[in-house]
């Protein structure tokens, strides 16, 4: 009798203590809860296993073996928050630098012509000293000389300099949301509004802007339940490209003790976002790739389909510390890119630098010529 209840007890979970294959039905068949994603982000061993296999299938099966290679330009470090999480935080001591427009126009058309990239990321902090008139020339510029997606990410400027953006031929906007608590948001962003921020997002995508938003990975204060709502908050948002990445430690910065996010955690997420999201792009991003030796290898089995590769000139590179040791920050371009590719086709995969069904709206088509 004892035994029995014993066996029944274990059996029959307590709602807090779905077992893992509950927790994959329920995602697999859209109930899509705090409870069930709980309990997939916490999967370890043969589980995390298991459900990085399954992605992996997902991925296969919703956009093929095609994986993209897209470049992230990272044109200025100055901003004028003061995040606690980032290197290049307002007070933080790093060298600064500002490319020149021409400088910036003449390296993405390099990146294009001769490296082959179609698609690039033009990223800095938030920098007011390029307004909209400077950003419009870099695009136009750019657009004129070659052809190419941009996505620019700036942070959160003015509506009407993304408006002038947009028509100046800027295709996206890369724009992470980083934690939707608020509580965690506002204790990490001083001076800054979750509420603002996902306002800014909306616009944006009003504006017809493809998006690329996502959150960062073991923040400090963040609990499971907080990174479980991450993840559902993207449904609302419906990007195109989800961008997420484990924390790490800066030392440049308040929480330069914390300890960085842990390798099964970070691919658990990229595993649940792929089951969620099954045709979205999920590139692997570079903290994934400066935090875990296999970490390209290990994102791109657990459902990820894109590589970012940071083509900022080398001279500049190293002051872009948002976080210490990114990778490939100081190897050659041209090598970087060369590898990257070689990786990719090394996996089985087929590599797609962008156009075709990357012009079309939706950037989460299986397969870009
Ligand atoms: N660890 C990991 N990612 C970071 N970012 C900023 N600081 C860190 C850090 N310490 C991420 C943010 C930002 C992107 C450019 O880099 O999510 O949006």
């Amino acid at each position: 009798m004892a035994e029995s209840v014993i066996t029944y007890l274990k059996q029959k979970p307590s709602p807090t203590s779905m077992n893992f294959q509950q927790a994959l039905d329920e995602v697999l068949q859209r109930n899509l809860s705090q409870e069930p994603i709980v309990r997939l982000l916490g999967a370890e061993g043969k589980e995390s296993a298991a459900l990085r296999r399954l992605a992996d299938e997902e991925r296969e099966k919703a956009v093929g073996k095609s994986t993209c290679v897209h470049a992230v330009l990272e044109f200025s470090n100055f901003c004028r928050n003061d995040c606690l999480y980032c290197g290049i935080r307002r007070s933080s001591q790093v060298k600064r630098y500002r490319m020149p427009k021409e400088e910036i126009v003449q390296h993405a058309v390099w990146a294009v012509k001769e490296l082959g990239y179609r698609m690039i990321v033009l990223q800095s902090g938030e920098d007011l000293s390029y307004d909209a008139e400077t950003l419009c020339d870099i695009a136009r510029e750019i657009l004129r000389q070659c052809r190419a997606i941009l996505f620019f990410s700036i942070g959160q400027r003015d509506f009407s300099l993304y408006e002038s953006l947009k028509k100046a031929g800027a295709a996206g906007v890369l724009y992470r949301f980083e934690t939707s608590d608020r509580a965690l948001f506002e204790r990490l962003r001083p001076a800054t509004s979750l509420d603002a921020r996902l306002e800014h997002l909306s616009f944006l995508k009003r504006m017809r802007y493809l998006i690329a938003t996502g959150f960062m990975i073991g923040l400090p204060g963040q609990d499971m339940p907080a990174l479980a709502r991450d993840i559902l908050a993207l449904g609302k948002i419906a990007p195109e490209m989800i961008s997420v990445g484990p924390f790490i430690p800066s030392p440049l910065t308040p929480l330069s003790k914390h300890k960085p996010c842990g390798m099964t955690l970070s691919l658990n997420t990229i595993a649940v976002l792929r089951l969620i999201h099954t045709r979205s792009r999920i590139p692997v991003t570079t903290a994934f790739e400066t935090l875990y030796p296999q970490g390209r290898r290990e994102a791109l089995l657990s459902g990820s389909n894109s590589l970012m590769v940071n083509i900022t000139p080398r001279q500049y590179s190293a002051s872009y510390a948002i976080y210490p040791g990114r990778f490939g920050s100081e190897e050659e371009i041209e090598k970087l890119t060369r590898e990257a590719v070689e990786f990719v086709k090394s996996m089985g995969r087929s590599v797609c630098r962008g156009y075709a069904r990357d012009l079309r709206p939706n950037l989460s088509a299986p397969a870009c010529a």
